[in-house]
């Protein structure tokens, strides 16, 4: 796949926020993608970046140990910007002294503007803020005390003589504060300053410049040959297949494996979805009485989700012997798992992607257009390539299915009793306005029943937990703040509706310490 030119590239110190930088670039309209502080000066030539962006990090530059970048790079003439460790360290190591002071600053912090200055004052003054006094993002315990020759000082705080510094002839700029997060309010103005003055680039990185590329990339790689790929209902999987689709028309096929695990009407969704309004080419596999046979009996989580994703590569294989000789298998991988995977280069595939896992050996060679790409990234190609709401805005939804969220024996009558439920509580987050508020919400059928009374006569049925979580990007959660009039008729909907269900419960559990999902 082609890359876009010149792009951004944020050097990681082992920041938290590093991910956040790239996103806040890409929000300005620049490519921008993370890389190593450990890359040398000519694999960073190699990418010809537009410019560079030294993240913030835990460590003190006097640490021996401490994260460095090779000297080299700063002879290469690229426009950088500093950012709290990352400004300390151009200090550093171009002359100027960083001192541990023994006084940090923490949270937000009010920044003084200096008269002079192309990265802050100039902003300032264009807008109609006032111009002396910013809030800023602090999060420091050493400060920079003297400049390298040349630089000049364009900020300062209580704590921090030197919060910014410039040195516009080799466009060298340096904050202590964070301008990435949300508690610098003028943040993402500064960093466009810096984008747009300081390194003169020009905001052209769209989705509809991301599809033009991606689909040239696509028809260089795969060429006349044939790709399948796997769609689970995932969002990755589905803008991945369109995208392809764009690029290669029918000579990619979709396959569609319906476990019998699927959230209600699933399959009908897909195959209208990608077979009627975007044309594409899509098998669905009936596979829903394999999976139940497999599983029966089978109680212990690990167990299930072996079982499950054992048997739908086995399925998925089958299929794609029967077809006509695809090569190439497309994977809607994202950028954070090939972050996670902790390399900045390379993908490596996670074993439980939308697919389901796919197997170590494989006769396919990966196409992976999203890999570049962070998932809000990828709803707004989708909904640019024409993808209906419905799909774009899915939650997300495991590879296993509701085998994870029947605990203990999954039975037919038990997943029916599920995807009831299940179905009801979506719908009402639909109809409440707040599914693109809410990362997942889904309902889980516990190994539980309760006594129960139900129009003078005693029942004894399933409960049935209401599971709501906001989330960035699933690592962590928290349990939604549902509205108790919206839980109220969830509740009084499923036991009304679903024969068999006599109790409702929320599920109140953060990730951590718990996870997203049950099992
Ligand atoms: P947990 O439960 O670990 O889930 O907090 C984090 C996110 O990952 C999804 N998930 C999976 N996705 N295959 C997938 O494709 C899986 O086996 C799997 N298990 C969990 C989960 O729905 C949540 O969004």
């Amino acid at each position: 796949m082609t890359k876009p030119q010149h792009p951004v590239l944020v050097v990681d110190f082992g920041a938290q926020y590093a991910q956040l930088i790239a996103r806040r670039v890409r929000e300005a309209h620049i490519y921008s993608e993370i890389v190593p502080h450990s890359i040398s000066a000519e694999q960073l030539a190699d990418r010809q970046p537009g410019a560079l962006i030294f993240s913030g990090g835990p460590k003190s530059v006097h640490i021996d140990g401490s994260p460095r970048i090779h000297p080299d790079i700063y002879k290469l003439g690229i426009p950088t910007l500093g950012i709290c460790y990352g400004a300390q360290l151009i200090a550093h190591d171009l002359g100027g002294k960083v001192t541990h002071t023994g006084i940090g600053e923490y949270g937000r912090t009010p920044l003084s503007l200096h008269k002079k200055g192309m990265l802050l004052t100039t902003w300032a003054s264009a807008s109609n803020t006032p111009n002396t006094e910013q809030q800023v993002w602090m999060s420091h315990f050493d400060s920079i005390t003297h400049l390298p020759e040349d630089f000049v000082i364009t900020a300062h705080t209580p704590q921090a003589p030197i919060a910014a510094f410039e040195n516009t002839q080799q466009r060298i700029f340096g904050v202590q504060f964070h301008p990435e997060v949300a508690h610098t309010p003028a943040g993402q103005k500064i960093l466009e300053q810096f984008l747009y003055e300081g390194a003169d680039l020009s905001p052209n990185w769209t989705t509809k410049s991301f599809i033009d590329e991606a689909i040239v990339g696509i028809q260089t790689q795969i060429g006349q040959n044939r790709a399948i790929c796997g769609l689970s209902g995932g969002v990755d999987s589905a803008v991945a297949a369109a995208l392809v689709h764009r690029a290669i028309g029918n000579h990619l096929t979709c396959v569609f494996v319906d476990t019998g695990l699927m959230r209600q009407n699933e399959g009908q969704h897909i195959i209208n979805a990608f077979r009627r309004s975007q044309g594409i080419d899509l098998i669905a596999v009936d596979a829903s009485e394999r999976f139940f046979a497999s599983l029966a009996g089978i109680t212990e989580p690990e167990e299930k989700r072996k079982i499950i994703g054992e048997l739908f590569i086995r399925v998925f294989e089958d299929t794609a012997e029967q077809m006509n000789k695809a090569n190439f298998l497309v994977q809607g991988t994202l950028y954070p798992d090939v972050i996670e995977s902790g390399s900045h280069t390379a993908a490596k595939i996670k074993s439980h992607h939308n697919v389901g896992g796919i197997p170590e050996k494989m006769n396919f060679e990966l196409v992976e257009p999203l890999k570049d790409l962070f998932k809000d990234e990828v709803r707004a190609i989708g909904t640019e390539l024409g993808l209906p709401n419905e799909i774009v805005w899915r939650h997300p939804f495991p590879g296993p299915g509701l085998g994870v969220r029947v605990i203990g024996e999954i039975t037919p009558h038990k997943v029916t009793l599920l995807t009831k439920a299940d179905a009801i509580v979506r719908a009402e987050i639909t109809a409440a306005g707040l599914e693109q508020h809410i990362w997942q919400t889904f309902a889980v059928l516990p190994d539980i029943r309760t006594v129960g009374i139900m129009g003078d006569e005693r029942t004894y049925g399933h409960l049935v937990v209401i599971r709501a979580v906001t989330s960035e990007d699933a690592m962590t959660a928290d349990w939604a703040r549902l509205p108790y009039e919206l839980l109220e008729k969830m509740s009084n909907r499923i036991i009304n509706e679903v024969k068999g269900i006599n109790r409702v419960a929320y599920d109140i559990t953060s990730k951590p310490p718990g996870t997203i999902e049950w099992e």
